[in-house]
């Protein structure tokens, strides 16, 4: 094999209470990495579309091949490799648009040179793509990316990676507005000190949200997508945000928050014509509010990415 393409997904990150540890994969969006060995030794960047130019060619700078560049060096490939990335979501989406092109890089790399490597072992070679991205390690997006499905991150030191069940009706509604906000500075306004009541409440919440997920418990899952530490500052970023939060519970949301670092939102819901409804009117209201933006409706995404004919 000469060349391949893969799909990498997008994902939702935090969840709700889960800050930097839970996170799940789309079925759309996701970006599109085409690799062709080159055997000159080198790794470059060949095309990248979809971006509005602002992804950079150089290839110590894009997550993509930094990714690639991580994974040749540990396992010491000396054929060279083009890479072409075409971004079919946003930058600065919330929907992990930088972990998705890292992920599709190792994933392709991986089974374009016959590597053989399990996810765990792609794994950290993608966060240091995701890396020179957001300037933080966070696994919350590329993990589900890469191994598809609902995933809790246990801790970092090491990695601990858990994939929990969820509901198969379960329905996920993306509110994308048109603005872009940046991960890294959406971190930078974090509070560094949280009060301990706000810690019993977010703890208590994510052990029931996944409790619910894992049981099938829709009642326990909607009680459970609260956020009382991240939600009230980074909503500031986002205008309208509790108008179309209003909006998508109203239509039947289980619950309804912001996706990784925004401005994207996600709703659950438990049908899929729950889940268009939400879409509806969420996109009626960001119309309305003069912002604009799209949405779009999936299941959980089990499988992570995949090679395109
Ligand atoms: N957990 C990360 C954050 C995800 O919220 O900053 C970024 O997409």
């Amino acid at each position: 094999m000469k060349s391949i393409k893969v799909f990498a997904p997008a994902s939702v990150s935090n969840v709700g209470p889960g800050f930097d540890i839970l996170g799940f994969a789309l079925n759309e969006p996701g970006d599109e990495i085409v690799l062709t060995k080159t055997y000159n030794g080198k790794i470059e960047i060949t095309n990248i579309t979809g971006d509005d130019g602002k992804l950079p060619y150089d290839v110590e700078k894009n997550t993509a091949s930094v990714a690639i560049k991580s994974l040749v060096e540990k396992y010491e490939i000396s054929d060279g490799v083009s890479i072409e990335v075409n971004k079919k979501m946003g930058l600065g989406s919330g929907l992990g648009s930088s972990a998705a092109s890292a992920v599709g890089a190792v994933f392709a790399f991986n089974e374009l040179f016959e590597l053989n490597l399990s996810n765990a072992d792609l794994l950290p070679h993608a966060l240091a793509g995701e890396f020179v991205a957001s300037k933080a390690i966070h696994a919350d997006n590329v993990a589900p990316s890469l191994y598809g499905g609902f995933i809790l991150i246990r801790g970092y030191n090491p990695i601990d990676i858990i994939k929990i069940k969820s509901p198969k009706d379960l329905f996920c509604t993306i509110i994308y507005p048109n603005i872009e906000i940046k991960t890294r500075e959406a971190r930078a306004i974090l509070p560094k000190d949280i009060p301990l009541k706000n810690v019993v409440s977010q703890t208590g919440n994510v052990a029931a949200l996944i409790y619910g997920l894992a049981t099938d418990d829709y009642s326990l899952i909607s009680r459970s997508l609260n956020d009382v530490i991240i939600e009230p500052v980074r909503s500031k970023l986002i205008s309208g945000y509790y108008d179309i939060k209003k909006t998508a519970m109203e239509a039947g949301a289980l619950g309804c928050n912001i996706s990784g670092s925004g401005p994207s939102m996600f709703a659950l819901s438990n049908s899929e014509e729950v889940a268009n409804r939400i879409a509806l009117e969420t996109k009626r209201v960001v119309t309305e509010l003069g912002i604009g933006g799209v949405t779009y409706v999936s299941q959980v995404n089990q499988v992570g990415p995949k090679i395109l004919d």
